[in-house]
């Protein structure tokens, strides 16, 4: 079936870029069969799947172990060996979310020259850091030889191109401004719906702690930072918020002070002295009823919906964080092939699989994120997931980056503002934070 899908404006960091995709019926170009005449007529050559020539397994770094995340890696990976069954497949993921673990050990790989075949980034300014590094292959005749340019949104690719070569490929799109919650315990507190502002937040947050409930859950760092941009997004207005990126919303400005000011006081009502170990178990604390909100990319319709079997809308619901309603925060992961990959044949296979609707309709259904393709199959996406492609796709959306997973911000300025933000937990300096972070934006970019 031919899938057209609606132009869809990508604006962040310094692009704001106008999508048109329209995916015209291509089929993918096959590659040429290799010569294997040596080995035909024998049973082993009937029985042996073909195998690249660079070697037959592929080793794929990402950060996807735990519930929600690791089953949409292997659904992934099972649809690769159907195509490949002569690669074996080495999972490097290493846990912890939003890739805190898996950074640090990446950097030192990439370091000492021993890249896995294919890593995890983000696509961004996070992927820009390595391209600029020179770590990796440029994968634009790939993408000619797929047909992939004309089944992913423009701006996507803006995001992962450097002087028009693309280093990487995305296979997911994920939605960072989002509140999740149980209807059953909104009722039970008697609460109409979630708030619709961070004000209207403190309100229900100062009801919720009277009634024994901790309003809001947070986890490690990364959880408070995504909750930073979410607040920040929520009280500048998506334009406003884009300029924290570009330089053109000054940091030390009454408008983001004040908008630090609130996440001071959303954070007051978290439980951030005795905040979870990692996103899953934040979200347990909702789920067995604990806290009423947490704020957090849709990889958690992936854990509640599927790993925990919970049914959306009646077990649990969504909203768009306070004050973001028709704004998407985006962020993508994508897969890249480094330079110096000991399984550079096999690495390619691999990302072939990452930009196939195949792959991308086997990954994102499990793991809560819409695909990057534009021409998947709809149908795969039901419930949360068929709101999110809709949103997605909806020309009136207004997209924007974000900040804790690589979209607008590079590696050097996330670090500065991590620093920052410990100091700002413990201090509650509102200026000093805006003013670090000024300065950081200005030292790195
Ligand atoms: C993000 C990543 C998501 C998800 C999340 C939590 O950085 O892009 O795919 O893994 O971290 O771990």
């Amino acid at each position: 079936m031919r899938r057209c899908t609606s132009a869809v404006a990508l604006s962040f960091a310094a692009a704001l870029l106008t999508v048109s995709a329209c995916s015209k019926k291509t089929s993918p170009k096959k590659e040429p069969a290799e010569d294997k005449s040596a080995d035909k007529g024998t049973d082993t050559a009937a029985k042996q799947p073909e195998q690249p020539a660079g070697g037959a397994q592929v080793e794929v770094f990402s950060w996807w172990t735990g519930p929600g995340e690791q089953e949409g890696l292997d659904a992934m990976i099972a649809d690769f060996k159907t195509k490949n069954p002569g690669i074996e497949v080495i999972n490097a993921a290493v846990s912890g979310g939003a890739g805190t673990n898996a950074k640090a050990i990446l950097a030192n790989r990439l370091q000492a020259g021993n890249p896995p075949d294919s890593y995890q980034r983000h696509a961004g300014l996070e992927l820009a850091d390595d391209i600029k590094a020179d770590k990796l292959e440029d994968l634009t005749s790939l993408y000619d030889q797929q047909g992939w340019k004309d089944k992913m949104p423009k701006g996507l690719l803006e995001a992962i191109t450097i002087d028009g070569k693309i280093y990487s490929v995305p296979v997911n799109i994920h939605r960072a401004n989002l509140m999740w919650f149980l209807p059953k315990t909104l009722k039970e507190l008697g609460l109409s719906g979630p708030p619709k502002t961070w004000k209207e937040f403190l309100t229900q947050a100062a009801a919720i702690k009277k009634k024994g409930k901790t309003p809001l859950a947070v986890g490690p760092q990364w959880t408070q930072k995504h909750l930073l941009e979410t607040v920040l997004l929520g009280e500048l207005g998506p334009d406003k918020y884009t300029g924290l990126w570009n330089g053109k919303t000054d940091w030390k400005s009454a408008e983001v002070i004040g908008a630090l000011e609130t996440f001071k006081k959303v954070l007051s009502f978290s439980d951030i002295k005795t905040a979870a170990a990692d996103w899953q178990p934040a979200a347990d604390r909702v789920a067995d009823g604990t806290a009423v909100y947490f704020v957090m990319g849709d990889w958690l319709d992936g854990y509640w919906g599927r790993a925990k079997k919970m049914a959306f809308k009646t077990d649990y619901d969504v909203a768009p964080s306070p004050g973001t309603t028709g704004i998407y925060d985006f962020l993508s992961d994508s897969f890249t092939l480094p330079k110096g990959a000991k399984n550079h044949d096999a690495a390619v296979k691999w990302l072939e699989e990452c930009g196939s609707t195949e792959g991308q309709d086997a990954f994102n259904p499990q793991k809560g994120s819409v695909p990057a393709r534009t021409d998947a199959d709809k149908s795969k996406y039901k419930d949360y997931l068929a709101v999110a492609l809709k949103d997605w796709q909806d020309p009136s959306t207004k997209i924007v980056g974000s900040l804790a997973h690589g979209a607008v911000a590079n590696n050097a300025l996330n670090s500065e503002i991590d620093t920052a933000l410990g100091l700002f937990a413990a201090s509650g300096d509102a200026k000093a934070f805006a003013e670090a972070v000024g300065k950081a934006y200005e030292a790195t970019k």
